[in-house]
């Protein structure tokens, strides 16, 4: 009999409607189209709008959309783990509210903060859960609101960012389909390089945090930039040695859409053509935890069951992962 694996059996996502393009943004700062595009291959995003709307609002859309696909409801859910960096509150756990909002009353709930992996984190914490037999459906949401946190006065970060969410639905699977391998990494010296200075316990929100635009993402680009290109790259590499992949024998790369430069460098790594990588930078940007489970939603029907799928991230902290897929279902 084989192993039993942590499957993901559907995919759920939701874009705001809100579209700000690179001519919007060429009002705001002092930037340009062609700089936008030829830098990190962003021609739009997308923006939460409305006041009291949050990461879990994006996030509730997408399980709502989960649930009917997969012809499921709120009482089936074991575990709900979200991974955020811009979570509703900084506590209770988004999860929690996602659970409420979704009518989920059987589970319990927490978040995961890595930052741009956080999906991958969640995702591999997730599939011990139904590894260990006791849980059935463990659903897995990624999601940031990351306009909420950007200086639209700052040109090299809030060009890069936007707002999404997807999620997942993880169940066993005994047919040897499912999560098969993560390498998981995390180095917290890179942090000084990526982060918010204010609003933690080190540095309390006060009028002077505020004034200082402390509030927002501080990002020293070009250094994530040189870390990001080599980690990502080392970890796909690795997962795929490790379980004897060649480049022919992976269907999809599923990278953190962050730059698309980053993306290049690590499919080339891995030996890939540009048809077996999923792109969609051009349309939501980085949506930092969305990223990962917004490709899946996209691409959903075009995966098959077999498939060898590599999925990659690097994000602030620094934090960086790759997880190995064999996919488990055809759409119809
Ligand atoms: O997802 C989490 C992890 N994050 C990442 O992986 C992001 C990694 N970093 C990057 O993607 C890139 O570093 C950026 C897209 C953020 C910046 O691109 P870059 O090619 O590294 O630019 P740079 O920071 O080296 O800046 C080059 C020049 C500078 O001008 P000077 O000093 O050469 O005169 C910047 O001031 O480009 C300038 N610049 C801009 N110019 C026009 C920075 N932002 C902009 C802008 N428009 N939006």
């Amino acid at each position: 009999m084989q192993k039993m694996c942590a499957a993901i059996t559907a995919v759920g996502g939701y874009v705001p409607e809100y579209v700000l393009n690179n001519a919007e943004l060429e009002k705001m700062v002092d930037t340009t189209d062609e700089w936008i595009q030829t830098r990190t291959g962003i021609l739009e995003r997308r923006i939460l709008k409305g006041e009291g709307m949050g990461t879990s609002d994006m996030a509730a859309e997408a399980v709502k959309q989960l649930f009917a696909k997969r012809g499921i409801g709120p009482d089936d859910i074991d575990l709900l783990i979200c991974a955020t960096t811009t979570p509703d509150f900084t506590f209770p756990a988004t999860a929690n509210v996602i659970a409420d909002k979704m009518g989920i009353k059987n589970a319990f709930g927490f978040d995961i903060n890595a930052a741009c992996s956080g999906f991958l984190y969640a995702l591999t914490t997730g599939s011990q859960f139904i590894e260990t037999g006791k849980y059935k459906k463990v659903l897995v949401v990624g999601g940031d609101k990351m306009s909420s946190i950007l200086n639209y006065e700052d040109r090299a970060t809030c060009i890069i960012f936007g707002d999404g969410a997807g999620c997942v639905l993880l169940e066993p699977n005994e047919e040897g389909n499912g999560i098969i391998d993560s390498v998981l990494r995390s180095d917290g010296a890179g942090r000084v390089y990526l982060h918010q200075k204010a609003g933690g316990s080190v540095k309390p929100a006060t009028m002077e945090t505020v004034m200082n635009k402390e509030h927002f993402v501080y990002q020293e680009g070009q250094t994530v930039f040189k870390f990001a290109v080599k980690n990502m790259a080392d970890v796909a590499a690795e997962i795929m040695e490790r379980n004897n992949l060649s480049g022919d024998d992976v269907a999809w790369l599923v990278p953190h859409q962050a730059n698309k430069r980053i993306i290049s460098a690590t499919a080339d790594r891995m030996g890939l053509s540009e048809e077996k990588v999923m792109i969609n930078i051009e349309r939501y940007g980085n949506t930092t935890n969305g990223t990962l489970p917004l490709c899946l939603w996209e691409w959903e029907k075009k995966l098959h069951k077999g498939d060898n799928i590599v999925l990659a991230a690097f994000g602030g902290g620094f934090t960086w992962g790759a997880t190995y897929i064999k996919w488990a279902y055809d759409t119809k």
